[in-house]
């Protein structure tokens, strides 16, 4: 018999454990009794090595690339890594993993991560997009999917939710979070922890997610990516921290830290918010993984003059694991051998990781992510009705004149026109795992499948918005001359009865250091459009984009305008069934659209300000050449139906610590057609020991009226939701009174108000 190790021994009592009762597998005690038996044996090199994650891009069968793979071949094999990141296929997962358990002492296995945003192969909306929605069981339903065909692949641990708040449209990464409100992005994060997590994370279809990027990633100076954080106590705890407290609650495996430094320090040597609020305060046992060599990086932050100094630094600050930074598997055995670094923090850090690994099952079955069979039982068919089924919740109407949607019968003749309009591509979005290039249904086949065989659809492209090689690493070069293209489509405008033009951003203006200064219809597409409005003026602008635009001219003008953002796999379908009516839109936009870029950050739950704008002082905090408040503020969007909100009442005007009121609202289909509407609930502490947002979102839900239908919306509000991160450093409710504002959007809203007895 071949000799087993001590850890083979140890994991051979485990499954005997195991057989005898299954449940135990899940109990917290023992999974805690597990993780000390397995800390006990390990060497402080070992322990080292499980806080070392290596990006695996290369073929492990095959010669080294261009780093040193065969030294981390041999680091596999030695037991000196933790995790990987980017290997992908059940092959590639199984190689590594048996470099581990064929070699390595201990055998501890592998957890393989990877960038699993909005689907792996099946696309869905980009979560800006899939924010749209509104509806938490829709974005738990892609989770689960998206864990499905990772865990089918090998992958078992993914990088999201991105629950960064994030207020500026310059900002390329806005495209991957879930916009400008804490409360809707605390929603989102529980939504996707539980849909990729499940309630078992040994569930062999379900993956560890990861809260990032811990903290104030998207509060970046002026937008530009990875930049300065300057945000005080206040914002931070009553803005950003929610959502991942939210996250933290729902049981999320790993938190991400971030590249920006905050008011100072590095978030990746940031000891209050890693060991005291996330350890301590918040009681949250997974491990923090830092963002891919950010904790290297604190050397050109300038906090640490080398990479054993920035080891030291993390470590301390509660990082527990390096992404490819090549800071912990240099430094820490010294650290702890000079007593830099105590081996109690050591300790901790290596049990978070053994209990994640615990929980998925891989000490039971260190192959389990790594079964062939379980990509044979998916149905992509399946998938894509889900994703079409999400992507069309995500359009939000955003302007809807001479009743030119849905498309009526007497528009027989119809022109699709502009760069994005049969772009398959694009839809796909960034931060696109393994969805494969070009696979998104465009809005041409979309249309061509979904409309009446009497219509007659013709295209002109107009204008390719980029020129030459489009990709991941390099930023797009945006056509600015060629016009070749606009005769043919102007001719063909002119002919049509309706013109459904497809105009926004590539796939690759948005995501990871893709900040812009310019967030309007970039190169020639503005002037397409203007062109194209001389000669035909039925118009119905389709926006394909990954971030608010400056689209002041398009909403003076163009009479239609559909933000159907980028939509995933099943693109073109959702968008043509909400153009022909099969689908009454329904999205609300979880983040302002600005009237020009000069107003970012934009954020509809701002301050007051000891001057607020008024009508006789309208620039009072706002500009001299603009209004202050968005085009489309945060929450609109409109329907083909009309609702009518009415009589907003509250069941009492005075509520006690320990009690709660209600207040409710009569919703009205006023329209021809049934129709879902989001309803809003706004509050505000009018008086406070710090000052308090204007309205802050605190619930919402969604209603489905037929014409003529009325229904009463009631939304409980208690102490909890008045409580606030106060002058007294807690979070705490204080006496007083408050507004309820509820409506369709953040701006038209009605109001009551009751006060808080203390
Ligand atoms: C990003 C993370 C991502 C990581 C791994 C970093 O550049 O900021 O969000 O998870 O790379 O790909």
């Amino acid at each position: 018999m071949k000799k087993l190790n001590l850890l083979g021994f140890f994991l051979l009592g485990c499954f005997m454990v195991n057989a005898q009762d299954s449940t135990i597998k899940s109990s917290v005690r023992n999974v805690e009794t597990k993780v000390d038996s397995v800390l006990a044996l390990m060497t402080l090199e070992e322990k080292v090595g499980q806080l070392v994650q290596y990006n695996g891009s290369w073929d492990l069968t095959g010669p080294a690339s261009e780093m040193n793979n065969k030294q981390k071949e041999d680091n596999l094999k030695a037991g000196k890594v933790g995790a990987m990141l980017n290997v992908l296929s059940v092959e590639a997962t199984r190689e590594a993993q048996k470099l581990v358990m064929e070699n390595s002492r201990l055998k501890i296995p592998l957890m393989f991560g990877y960038d699993v945003i909005h689907g792996y192969t099946t696309i869905f909306p980009v979560p800006l997009a899939e924010t749209a929605s509104w509806d938490l069981e829709a974005m738990e339903k892609t989770a689960q999917i998206a864990a499905l065909e990772s865990a089918a692949n090998g992958v078992n641990w993914t990088f999201s939710p991105m629950i960064d708040v994030s207020r500026d449209a310059r900002w390329g990464r806005i495209m991957e979070g879930s916009g400008e409100d804490p409360y809707l992005t605390s929603k989102v994060a529980v939504a996707k922890v539980k849909g990729y997590q499940s309630d078992d994370l040994s569930n062999p279809k379900s993956i560890a997610a990861s809260a990032k990027h811990f903290a104030g990633y998207g509060f970046g100076e002026a937008g530009r990516d990875y930049n300065t954080v300057h945000i005080g106590e206040n914002e931070l705890h009553n803005t950003i921290l929610p959502p991942f407290e939210a996250a933290a609650e729902a049981g999320v495996a790993t938190f991400m830290n971030a590249f920006n430094d905050l008011d100072g320090i590095p978030a990746t040597g940031h000891k209050t918010l890693q060991r005291d609020i996330l350890k301590r305060d918040w009681d949250w046992n997974g491990f923090v993984v830092s963002d891919w060599g950010s904790i290297p990086e604190m050397i050109a932050h300038g906090v640490a003059k080398d990479k054993k100094e920035a080891a030291k630094i993390a470590l301390n600050a509660g990082s527990d694991m390096d992404m490819e930074g090549g800071a912990y598997e240099s430094s820490l055995v010294g650290l702890v051998k000079e007593g830099e670094v105590s081996e109690d923090y050591i300790n901790d850090a290596v049990k978070r990781v053994l209990r994640v690994k615990f929980k998925l099952g891989l000490f039971d079955d260190p192959y389990l992510y790594s079964n062939a069979e379980l990509l044979e039982e998916i149905s992509f068919e399946e998938h894509k009705n889900v994703a079409r089924d999400v992507a069309k919740k995500s359009i939000v109407l955003l302007k809807n004149e001479k009743d030119l949607l849905p498309i009526k019968e007497s528009a027989q003749k119809i022109a699709v026109i502009g760069p994005l309009a049969d772009d398959k591509d694009t839809p796909i979005g960034n931060w696109r795992a393994q969805g494969e290039a070009n696979s998104a249904v465009s809005l041409l086949e979309g249309l061509q499948n979904n409309i009446s065989e009497n219509v007659e659809i013709s295209y002109a492209k107009g204008a390719d918005l980029g020129v030459g090689e489009r990709s991941f690493l390099m930023p797009l070069e945006i056509n600015e001359t060629d016009k070749s293209g606009f005769e043919e489509a102007i001719n063909t405008a002119s002919e049509a009865d309706l013109v459904i033009m497809a105009l926004g951003e590539d796939a690759f203006q948005t995501g990871e250091g893709r900040s812009q200064v310019n967030i309007g219809l970039a190169g020639v597409q503005q002037e397409l459009l203007e062109e194209i409005y001389k000669v035909n003026q039925n118009i119905v602008l389709v926006l394909i984009n990954g971030r608010p635009l400056e689209i002041t001219w398009a909403s003076e003008n163009i009479p239609a305008i559909v933000e159907a953002w980028q939509l995933g796999s099943e693109s073109g379908n959702a968008i043509a069934d909400v153009l022909v009516g099969d689908y009454n839109p329904s999205g609300k936009l979880p983040v302002s659209f600005p009237r020009a870029v000069g107003q970012e950050p934009l954020y509809y739950n701002q301050k007051s300000t000891g001057r607020p704008s008024n009508p006789i002082h309208v620039t009072y905090s706002g500009y001299t050449d603009e209004k202050k408040d968005a085009l489309y503020p945060f929450g609109f969007g409109l329907s083909y139906t009309d609702f009518e909100y009415e009589g907003l009442q509250l069941s009492s005007e005075e509520m006690d610590t320990d009690g709660s009121i209600q207040a409710s609202i009569t919703l009205k289909n006023t329209g021809d057609v049934e129709g879902k509407e989001i309803v809003q609930l706004y509050l505000r502490d009018l008086v406070a020991s710090t000052t308090r947002a204007v309205k802050e979102l605190k619930g919402f839900e969604t209603v489905s009226l037929a014409p003529g239908e009325s229904k009463t919306v009631t939304f409980e509000i208690d102490e909890k939701m008045l409580q606030f991160y106060s002058a007294n450093r807690k979070w705490e409710s204080e006496e007083g009174e408050f507004e309820v504002l509820i409506g369709g959007n953040s701006r038209d809203l009605q109001k009551a108000t009751f006060s808080l007895k203390k």
